[in-house]
């Protein structure tokens, strides 16, 4: 039977991550997003979805130093990104270079877990480097070196801006890192296995996975939540904004979600993260427009806000330009990619659904006399 847009079907197992969406709650690994968000760095998290288990601290250190070895991007990549046009935005180029990026790899098409796992980590050191340098170049700044001894949060935002960050900053990437790792068969992480079980390598997995997310029902939901809160501009004009949207059928970005039927627990967390950093840079009014659409919308439509709404505010408070939030998402969840694609080649069977026909039938054919001959 047709389910539209495959609702609840189960199209694979897997023992990375469990939602459950009735109550909103999500676990990796078995262990609940609350007590990860809490007490793991995203370095953790990333060992714990590929592996299956927190690292002991030897094992951390070893991983840790083997991402910090994988950092400086090769020179044909700078060039490429050099090259790019103005018209590139910041998915677009992320896309591009890391599909490039595969060619400079010579495992590049090995499917071994040894493999994979080095390309895992590979991925995981160069994506936040070339979202940064991409932006840097695209904003006539040249790209920075990665700092010594510090991790990939704190690394990023220096990256991005050349300045060492607050604590409060990296904690708060850190963490939001950690969020947006990983959530089960999602439309990108679905993109990335079905491209796998053809036996694919792991950079088409993800240049596929980048593709997907950067649709605005997916991960590009968060910059739209920043360019809907920078429009409806004052707490007092939100209430209007809503209905007067909902009025018109259009979505309310940052909200509603296919699996959850109560809140995101996501959204939770980076609630507080967005109040937090909100009041830190005295700049609340952002998230007190947030707090209102959050009413509205519950009250005119029974939505509850989604991952990517308090991201905005949160990713916004931290200085970070709206074009770039969709990218941010990448840097976390190229590790929950990278995961499903070693699950998937380690018990892979060709995903290949089929489609109901709803098209004509038995038609007759009538040749246009002479077309053929005209290729010749
Ligand atoms: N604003 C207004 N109405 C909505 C929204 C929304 N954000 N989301 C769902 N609805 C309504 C929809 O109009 C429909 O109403 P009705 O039954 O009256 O026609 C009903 O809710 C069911 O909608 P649906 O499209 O069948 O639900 P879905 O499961 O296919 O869509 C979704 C899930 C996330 C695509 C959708 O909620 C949406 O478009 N949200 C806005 C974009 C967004 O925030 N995306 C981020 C998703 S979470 C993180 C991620 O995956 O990246």
């Amino acid at each position: 039977m047709n389910k539209a847009g495959l609702e609840d079907v189960v199209a694979s197992q897997t023992a990375i991550s469990y939602i459950d969406g009735q109550k909103g709650d999500l676990f990796y690994r078995g262990y609940h997003i609350n007590d990860l968000a809490e007490h793991a760095n995203f370095e953790q998290t990333a060992y714990l979805l590929w592996f299956g288990d927190f690292p002991t601290e030897e094992q951390y250190r070893r991983v840790c130093g083997l991402v910090h070895d994988q950092l400086g991007l090769p020179k044909e990549m700078m060039a490429i990104l050099f090259d790019l046009p103005d018209t590139a935005g910041p998915m677009q180029a992320l896309r591009t270079a890391i599909s490039a990026l595969a060619l400079h790899d010579p495992e590049a098409n090995d499917n071994s877990p040894e493999a994979n796992q080095q390309k895992a980590m590979h991925l995981m050191a160069h994506f936040p480097e070339i979202v940064a340098a991409n932006y840097r170049i695209a904003t006539g700044q040249w790209p920075l070196q990665p700092m010594e001894r510090c991790g990939l949060a704190a690394n990023f935002l220096w990256l991005l801006k050349g300045c060492e960050p607050e604590p409060l900053h990296v904690e708060a990437m850190d963490k939001c890192l950690v969020l947006h790792a990983e959530h089960g068969l999602n439309a990108s992480t679905f993109s990335a296995r079905v491209a796998a079980s053809t036996l694919s390598d792991m950079y088409s997995a993800v240049t596929a996975a980048l593709g997907t997310l950067l649709g605005p029902l997916h991960g590009g939901a968060n910059q739209h939540v920043m360019e809907m809160l920078v429009e409806v501009g004052d707490p007092k004009h939100a209430e209007a904004y809503v209905k007067n949207a909902l009025a018109n059928k259009q979505r309310i970005m940052g909200f509603g979600h296919r699996v959850y039927k109560v809140e995101d627990p996501r959204a939770i967390i980076l609630r507080e993260i967005s109040k937090e950093l909100c009041e830190q840079t005295g700049n609340i009014k952002y998230y007190e427009i947030s707090e209102k659409i959050r009413e509205v919308t519950y009250a005119e439509k029974g939505l509850y806000p989604n991952v990517d709404f308090y991201s905005a505010t949160a990713l916004h408070a931290l200085g970070i330009k709206t074009e770039l939030f969709t990218t941010i998402f990448a840097v976390s969840r190229v590790v929950g990619w990278t995961a499903h694609v070693m699950e998937q080649h380690a018990d892979n069977r060709l995903i290949r659904p089929r489609s109901e026909y709803i098209g004509h039938k038995n038609r007759t054919f009538t040749p246009i006399p002479g077309c053929r001959q005209a290729y010749h």
